[in-house]
């Protein structure tokens, strides 16, 4: 891979695979011509401004990302949860609940469906996507096709769907939706091998460029999976690792930064460590790896919560935000959105109304926490339960 130190003469730069002098000696340039040699400008993309709006729409004071984008696979571990049958019904009536609770255009800016909730409607027939409009709550897709097995790896994985991700992207941006999910991960305790950063890095870069020439904001996301008996130092040290290795891939794909959006882990210990970290540990080194990190050209940062309770998730969102950043910091939760709505529904018609009452309560928390004005006082104990599970699967 080519490095270069920020103060090297310019001359060490190649350009266009030459480097200047070799232009200067060609025929195209007199030998004492003073001007500089500039690559190939970068096409601007079709979608540049209206993706600027949407990430700047998604990161929007106050509000979050809820994530329903489980694979069915995984929605229907979420519903056997509560002795419910994987059907599309089942599916649908659970989407339903969720998107059509009033006012949450409030707390949440924009939802990640699954590919068959995109094309879905209500039992009497409205479409999702335009349930979510009616919220002013941007509707995005996860587009990803899951993770596999990387050969030559530490028992690693890489994630798939590059193959006819551009037309699948275009059909998307036509149903209504306006961002995308990759979600890919990394283990700490695996490793990680250098071939899976690479592999995940590069995979990310190559759908957040395809993403944004669709008029999709990427949200970009390496999962750091909270699996592992680590301290949190070394957590910081594989995060930094991760992103500095994104954002070098992003850049050679010349996404623009203006128009994506990040979903990392928090740093935290290992879920098996012996200590856990309080909220305001976890806040300074999340902060201090992404201030390392991530340009503030970069509208969002929109945490996962990775097995964390309700709780906790929001309690370390809230650390956060208690001074400025240079980005807007937020939740794009699952799980740590999902729980209490699930416990209370059960599957039955006359639990909706109390269940959405339950989403409202979360997103609310969360947007208090987005603005740093959180206090847990008055959470219940089922908010509080944890929901690591070991080698989680999206
Ligand atoms: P969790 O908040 O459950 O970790 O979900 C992460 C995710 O990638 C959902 O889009």
């Amino acid at each position: 891979m080519a490095t270069a130190k920020l103060s090297a003469p310019a001359s060490q730069w190649a350009i266009g695979g030459r480097n200047p002098a070799d232009l200067r000696r060609s025929t195209l340039l007199p030998a004492a011509s003073p001007r500089r040699v500039a690559a190939a400008p970068i096409r601007a993309g079709s979608y540049s401004d209206e993706l600027v709006q949407t990430a700047k729409s998604i990161a929007s004071p106050g509000r979050g990302i809820l994530a329903i984008d489980e694979s069915n696979a995984t929605c229907g571990k979420r519903l056997a949860s509560i002795g419910l049958d994987n059907t599309e019904a089942n599916r649908q009536a659970y989407r339903q609940l969720l998107l059509t609770t009033g006012g949450l255009g409030e707390y949440i800016s924009g939802a990640i469906l699954f590919e068959e909730t995109l094309y879905q409607s209500t039992t009497d027939g409205k479409k999702f996507v335009d349930c979510l409009r009616h919220e002013n709550i941007m509707p995005g897709i996860k587009v990803d096709k899951g993770l596999v097995p990387l050969p030559g790896s530490n028992n690693e994985s890489w994630c798939q769907g590059l193959d006819g991700l551009a037309s699948r992207c275009a059909e998307y941006y036509k149903q209504g939706a306006r961002f995308a999910k990759w979600r890919t991960v990394v283990s700490v305790p695996n490793g990680p091998s250098a071939l899976a950063v690479k592999e995940a890095s590069w995979g990310l870069a190559r759908y957040a460029a395809i993403a944004q020439d669709n008029g999709l904001v990427p949200i970009v996301e390496p999962e750091i999976l909270l699996d592992g008996d680590h301290p949190i130092e070394r957590t910081l040290e594989v995060a930094e690792k991760v992103w500095a290795e994104v954002f070098f891939y992003l850049a050679e794909n010349n996404v623009m930064f203006e128009g994506i959006l990040l979903k990392p882990s928090m740093v935290t210990p290992g879920a098996e460590h012996k200590e856990k970290a309080s909220p305001e540990t976890i806040a300074k080194f999340t902060l201090t790896m992404l201030k390392r990190r991530v340009p503030p050209a970069v509208p969002g940062i929109m945490f996962l919560s990775g097995g964390q309770s309700e709780v906790e998730a929001t309690l370390n969102l809230n650390a956060m935000n208690q001074s400025p950043n240079p980005w807007h910091v937020s939740f794009s939760y699952a799980r740590a959105l999902q729980n209490s709505v699930l416990k209370t529904w059960q599957g039955r018609p006359e639990s909706v109304e109390a269940a959405q009452k339950a989403l409202l309560v979360r997103a609310r928390a969360n947007s208090l926490a987005q603005l740093g004005r959180y206090s847990a006082e008055g959470e219940g104990e089922e908010a509080k339960t944890g929901m690591f599970q070991k080698g989680y699967t999206y």
